[in-house]
C-alpha cells in the first residue's frame, strides 16, 4: 500500500510518499481502508520532534519509530479480526488511533481495535468526519471533564479558530454556556458563525487586561502566563489549557486550586483521552447538527508534505485534511 513515511525528524520534506506494507488485522482488529485522515498539532510535534523529548517519546532519536504519522481516520472496513463483534466489512467508520501506537493514518490502510472506532455520522464525508475526532474530543475533555462545563456559564475560548478552539465554541454553545471566542481578526466571523456570543480579536483587545470575568477559560495554547487567567478568572473560576511551552503546562498543574478568603479557582491541563463512549458523544453532537468541522483545505496522501507546510506557516481556520481515497 501506499503511505506517508516520515524519513528522518525535521521539516514537512521529510514526508516521502513510499510503498510499504499493507497491515492485517489481530483478533479484535478491523482493516480500515481510510478514506481521509486530518493533520493535528500531535503529528507535527513528532515530524519536526519538538520539543526535543519527543524523540524518547516517539521511540526513535534520528526518526519515529513508528514512522507513519496521522491520528484521525474515516473509512471503510474493509475485514475483520476473529474476535470482532461490533462491525463488519463495509461499515463506515472514524476514530481517533494515536500513532504513538504505530497505527499511522496518512496511508491507504491501517487496522485499528474495534475499541476506537464508532459508525461515522451518516451526515458527514469522509473528509469531514476525518477533521472531528482529536480536535473534538480535546475540546469536550477540556470543557467538560476538566471544565465542569454546564448551562449558563460565562465561558471563554483563547485559541478559538484552530483545530481545538472550533469545537470547543460550538461544544460550549451545545451546552447551553455564553461564549465568548478569542482569536485574530481575520477568523472573527467565522468563529461568530460558530455560534460565539462574543468575539475578542487579541490583536486589539487583552482580554486577561479588560476587567471581565469568565466561569471556565479553555486556552488552547499557553498564550499568557497564568496570572492572567487567574485574574480573568471569577473566584470559584476553572482554567484548562490544552497547548503550551512546559512552562505553561507545569503551571496549571501546580496551580491545581488556589484557595482565597473570596472562593477557590482551579487549573488543569487536558491531556486527551482515549475514550470511545467520548468518541460516540461526539458523534450525536455532530448527527443532531449541534457541531461540524471547519476544514481549512484538503489536500490529496500524495501531497501530504504540502498540507504540512500549510499548517506550519499559516494558522489553519479549524482542520487541514488529507484525502487518501
Ligand atoms: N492536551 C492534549 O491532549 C491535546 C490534544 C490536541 C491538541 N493539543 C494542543 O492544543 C493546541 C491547539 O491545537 P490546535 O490544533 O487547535 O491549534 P491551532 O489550530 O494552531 O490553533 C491555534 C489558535 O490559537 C490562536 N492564536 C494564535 N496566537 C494567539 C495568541 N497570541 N493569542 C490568542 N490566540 C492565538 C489562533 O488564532 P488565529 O489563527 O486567528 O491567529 C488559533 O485560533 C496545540 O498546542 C496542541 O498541541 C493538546
Amino acid at each position: 500500500m501506499k503511505a506517508i513515511v516520515c524519513t528522518k525528524y525535521g521539516s514537512p520534506d521529510v514526508l516521502q510518499l513510499q510503498e510499504v506494507a499493507k497491515p492485517a488485522p489481530q483478533d479484535e482488529e478491523v482493516l480500515i481502508k481510510i478514506h481521509a485522515a486530518s493533520i493535528n498539532s500531535r503529528d507535527w510535534r513528532r515530524m519536526r520532534a519538538n520539543p526535543f523529548f519527543i524523540r524518547l517519546m516517539a521511540g526513535g532519536l534520528l526518526k519515529p519509530k513508528n514512522p507513519i504519522l496521522g491520528a484521525d481516520v474515516a473509512g471503510r472496513v474493509e475485514a475483520v479480526g476473529r474476535n470482532v463483534k461490533q462491525f463488519k466489512p463495509g461499515d463506515e467508520v472514524f476514530g481517533y488511533l494515536p500513532s504513538a501506537t504505530g497505527r499511522g493514518t496518512f496511508a491507504e490502510y491501517v487496522c485499528a481495535n474495534e475499541k476506537a472506532i464508532t459508525l461515522k455520522p451518516a451526515n458527514l464525508t469522509f473528509e469531514q468526519a476525518a477533521a472531528v475526532p482529536e480536535a473534538a474530543m480535546t475540546a469536550l475533555q477540556g470543557l467538560r471533564n476538566k471544565g465542569n462545563l454546564h448551562p449558563g456559564q460565562k465561558v471563554l475560548i483563547n485559541g478559538a479558530s484552530g483545530g481545538v478552539g472550533t469545537f470547543a465554541v460550538q461544544i460550549a454553545k451545545a451546552f447551553g454556556a455564553e461564549v465568548t471566542a478569542v482569536c485574530s481578526t481575520r477568523n472573527l466571523e467565522m468563529v461568530r458563525s460558530l455560534g460565539a456570543d462574543h468575539v475578542i480579536d487579541y490583536k486589539v483587545e487583552d482580554f486577561t487586561q479588560n476587567g471581565q470575568q469568565y466561569d471556565l477559560i479553555l486556552a488552547v495554547n499557553g498564550y499568557h502566563p497564568i496570572s492572567d487567567y487567574l485574574r480573568a478568572l471569577n473566584a470559584e473560576g476553572t482554567y484548562v489549557v490544552a497547548g503550551g511551552s512546559m512552562a505553561q503546562l507545569f503551571q496549571a498543574v501546580s496551580n491545581r486550586k488556589r484557595i482565597s478568603k473570596t472562593g477557590s479557582q482551579n487549573t488543569y491541563v487536558v491531556s486527551l483521552e482515549h475514550n470511545k463512549k467520548d468518541l460516540v458523544f461526539i458523534k450525536e453532537l455532530l448527527e443532531s447538527g449541534k457541531i461540524m468541522p471547519v476544514i481549512d483545505g484538503c489536500y490529496p496522501l500524495s501531497k501530504t508534505p504540502e498540507a504540512f507546510w500549510y499548517f506550519e506557516k499559516v494558522h489553519p481556520k479549524g482542520k487541514v485534511v488529507i484525502s487518501v481515497v
